[in-house]
């Protein structure tokens, strides 16, 4: 049993389906992090999130392939239980 908020990574989440799907998470009680290189969507869909949600993501513009980066963004955001992956090149 989790004893604060879950924590979930989406990568792609200011896409068109990972966006709808951090919505649904973060009114879901769930702890929601972002990572996207803003290859295809705007970070001002943050700011959509932000206001039909009452919440904000934790955003990393990051690219998934790049492993460094993914390695360092897991030691720095510790505790992630899940991750859904709709980033998609
Ligand atoms: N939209 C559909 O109807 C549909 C149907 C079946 C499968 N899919 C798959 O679902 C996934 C998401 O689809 P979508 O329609 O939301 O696409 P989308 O392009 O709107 O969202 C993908 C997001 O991933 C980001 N991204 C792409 N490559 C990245 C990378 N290397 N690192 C970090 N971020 C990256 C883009 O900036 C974008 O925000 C894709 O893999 C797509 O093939 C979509």
């Amino acid at each position: 049993m989790f004893t604060s908020s879950p924590k979930v990574l989406v990568t792609g989440g200011t896409g068109y389906i990972g966006s709808h799907t951090v919505v649904a998470l973060l009114e879901a009680g769930y702890d929601v992090y972002v990572v996207d290189n803003l290859s295809n969507s705007n970070i001002e869909v943050l700011n959509g999130i932000e206001q039909i949600t009452g919440k904000r993501p934790i955003f990393e513009n990051i690219d998934c392939t790049d492993y460094v980066a993914m390695d360092k963004f897991f030691t720095k955001h510790e505790g992630i239980k899940a991750v859904i992956h709709f980033a998609a090149k």
